[in-house]
């Protein structure tokens, strides 16, 4: 699908640096901050790029006043993380109207393709039925009863995370007893997995945590509550950091599905060809894959986020 756009003054034709504005959701996560290192390593001056970085803190409001800012900088192309599927139709039509090419970095948006040029990011409903399928598999003849700790909610990340997951457990032995945003952080991780086991308590046999910090703030609420995670408590995460593969590999984890955050390089060549007018794809998936413990173990010494 063709997605080409040309850029205006901060296109850096000749040999003068492409000014790129990248809008970071925040720094909610180790995936996350693994995410922006990546991009600012292949964004950066030696790359022939000029950027300003700007963290939103998962506020929305702070996204859009950062992407005008950029507009008002004239930059020659956006690197945007959306925080939330919903709400960026205005401010991406004025990127559109200064002819300035927004690239999705990690996340989509419900808006009209036309209003943004490529997405590179992560299969999001493949990781939540690849979660789903592992529990269902795992619980099969068995009762399985799920708590899901969901991430930020009306984010993409979530919201295909959670239809991809029960896709793949409808017609199986998993039931579904709760289900609570932990905003993709440790600590609200631990707060609602405490909510849930004061409310369940040991009928709770699997967590479903849509990524790693979640999961691992849980694991400090499962212990205090005199449960032992990985045995008592199956857990499922997806995202693959170093933590949470150390997790599974100690056996505190039982599976964790991989989100890629080293997205940079793509997105550097992605934004280069826009600038040159050329025309690019309209959506880049990283490939990802799945760690039961012994892969997790395997992986550990090279893992690079
Ligand atoms: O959008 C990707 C998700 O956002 C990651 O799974 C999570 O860790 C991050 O906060």
């Amino acid at each position: 699908v063709g997605g080409g756009s040309t850029a205006g003054s901060g296109s850096g034709s000749d040999s003068s640096p492409v000014k790129v504005g990248f809008s970071q959701v925040g720094a909610e996560s180790g995936w996350r901050s693994a995410n922006t290192t990546s991009l600012k390593n292949s964004l950066d001056d030696a790359n022939g790029f000029k950027l300003t970085f700007s963290d939103a803190q998962q506020k929305q409001e702070n996204q859009i006043a950062a992407i005008r800012s950029f507009i008002t900088q004239g930059v020659g192309a956006i690197v945007f993380a959306p925080v939330v599927e919903t709400g960026w139709d205005d401010v991406l039509k004025e990127a559109k109207d200064a002819k300035i090419p927004v690239i999705l970095e990690d996340r989509s948006v419900d808006s009209d393709p036309n209003l943004y040029t490529t997405r590179v990011g992560d299969d999001f409903e493949k990781e939540g039925e690849t979660a789903g399928k592992w529990v269902a598999d795992t619980f099969n003849g068995k009762k399985a009863n799920l708590v899901v700790l969901e991430g930020t909610t009306g984010s993409s990340a979530a919201n295909d995370r959670t239809t991809g997951f029960n896709k793949a457990i409808v017609g199986s032995d998993v039931k579904v007893l709760d289900s609570q945003t932990g905003n993709f952080t440790r600590s609200e991780g631990k707060t609602v997995m405490e909510g849930f086991l004061q409310k369940y308590g040991k009928t709770i046999n699997v967590l479903f945590a849509q990524n790693d910090d979640m999961g691992l703030g849980a694991l400090d609420a499962i212990k205090a509550a005199g449960l032992t995670p990985g045995k008592d408590i199956q857990i499922v995460t997806i995202d693959g950091t170093k933590d949470g593969l150390t997790a599974l590999s100690n056996g505190a984890f039982n599976y964790v599905v991989e989100c890629n955050p080293l997205l940079g390089d793509q997105v550097a060549a992605i934004v280069k060809k826009v600038v040159a007018g050329e025309t690019v794809d309209k959506l880049y998936l990283a490939k990802d894959q799945a760690f039961d413990q012994a892969q997790a173990t395997a992986a550990l010494p090279t893992r690079q986020y």
